[in-house]
């Protein structure tokens, strides 16, 4: 079988997922995915099952309370290898907010005054003022600033940071506003010269295709799991060499046993359990697409990664073109996709309209978006845009169709 030949089947997508039969939702061009994803039938009938026979206090013997703790176990131990990562590296947290809140509470024990935190201005405030906070401890704060006119970070600026008392880099792996993708892989190699740790963001990238931690070579990685097709919860990967030093935040008598000294207490329950829904919609997508081909799971989904990329290139790409050659819209970022170098998340700005009034005559046409500053004002304000109103933001993802693109490529040209 010639594997990279599949075309994703949009019909057998958008039939796993229930919203797109629901009379609220199934007249809706759906496009606001970076705030948010639907979720597909398995996680549902995972949470219900969960719910309905198992919602009892797990890891004891009987039957209900073994199979409750069993399925946690199963969501951490799936995860773990749809990262490419070993189970005690794995923390499922209430959102990426405070996973990384309270990775930075962690991490400060190990800072010294004098010591250097480069933060950038392209990121989401949630993987930048934990980082800014070890000011109170000493750090000094460094800030990795975009190029105004384009948005990006460029690596020169980088190294032009980096010193021999640099300890943290925080960096986005692919931005909510300017949707390129960050070279995370060279952004590690050239902090570990430095003997500093790398916190990558990974909200904006991974429900584009979940990455391979290791290759990435990152130290620790979070993303909301409510945005990859799960419930509202949040996965950090953290390496186990460091996770072992980190000190305890949890009960005193779980001293030693990480990654459970990470968090002040347990995740929800219900809702960890039904993150094994997700591999299961995975698995059907590779299964359905590819003959149920015996490989490992993280080789399932590189192969399922480059399938779906080349879906969102094709739906994302005339968009990103139409804004891009509109005199009166301002495109912020790369304006083609191209080997996987930005994400289908578009934002732009209108020269003669608020983007509140653009959002709204999108939303009366059953094109769900939103404007807002979507929590990177820094990055707004340094590309010189009124961060109150913000940008429109148009986020695909896999299950976005042609259709929806012609949709909003039609509402556009009226506006
Ligand atoms: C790039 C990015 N990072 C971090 C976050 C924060 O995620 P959470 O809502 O899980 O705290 C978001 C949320 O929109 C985001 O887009």
């Amino acid at each position: 079988m010639n594997i990279s030949n599949n075309k994703l089947d949009l019909d057998f997508v958008r039939s796993q997922f229930p919203a797109f039969q629901d009379p609220l939702c199934k007249d809706w061009s759906f496009f606001e995915n970076a705030g948010g994803s639907y979720v597909p039938k398995q996680v549902i009938d995972r949470l219900t099952n969960f719910m309905t026979s198992t919602k009892v206090q797990p890891y004891a013997e009987y039957p209900m309370s073994k199979i409750a703790g069993d399925s946690m176990d199963k969501a951490i131990e799936l995860f773990a290898q749809i990262i490419n990562a070993n189970n005690k590296e794995i923390i499922i947290g209430g959102s990426t907010s405070i996973n990384l809140y309270v990775l930075s509470n962690a991490l400060k024990y190990s800072i010294k005054p004098g010591d250097e935190v480069i933060v950038t201005n392209q990121d989401h405030e949630a993987n930048i003022s934990p980082w800014r906070r070890l000011s109170e401890v000493g750090a000094i704060i460094k800030e990795w600033q975009i190029n105004p006119i384009t948005g990006e970070l460029e690596i020169e600026k980088l190294e032009s940071l980096l010193t021999d008392r640099t300890k943290i880099v925080a960096v986005t792996h692919c931005s909510n506003i300017v949707g390129t993708v960050n070279d995370l892989k060279k952004i590690s190699k050239l902090a570990h010269e430095k003997n500093a740790i790398v916190i990558g963001d990974g909200v904006s990238y991974a429900p584009h295709g979940f990455p391979d931690v290791k290759e990435l070579d990152v130290d620790f990685y979070t993303f909301s799991l409510y945005k990859t097709y799960g419930p509202h919860l949040a996965l950090l990967f953290g390496k186990e060499e460091i996770l072992k030093k980190l000190p305890n935040q949890n009960h005193k008598f779980l001293d030693g046993q990480y990654p459970y000294t990470i968090n002040p207490g347990g995740s929800n329950h219900e809702e960890l359990a039904s993150l094994i829904g997700i591999h299961e919609y995975l698995m059907k997508l590779f299964n359905f697409h590819f003959n149920n081909l015996d490989i490992s799971i993280r080789n399932k989904i590189n192969i399922i990664n480059n399938l779906i990329a080349k879906h969102e290139e094709e739906i994302a790409n005339p968009i990103l073109e139409y804004i891009h050659k509109r005199k009166d819209l301002i495109l912020i970022g790369k304006n083609k996709i191209k080997d996987k170098n930005r994400a289908p998340t578009v934002s732009f700005t209108s020269v003669k309209k608020t983007s509140e009034e653009v959002s709204k005559i999108l939303v009366s046409k059953k094109i769900a978006t939103r404007n807002d500053n979507f929590y990177a004002w820094r990055c707004l304000e340094a590309l010189n845009i009124d961060s109150s109103d913000g940008v429109v933001r148009i986020s695909m993802v896999h299950y976005n169709s042609k259709k929806e693109t012609e949709l909003i490529l039609d509402a556009l040209s009226n506006i």
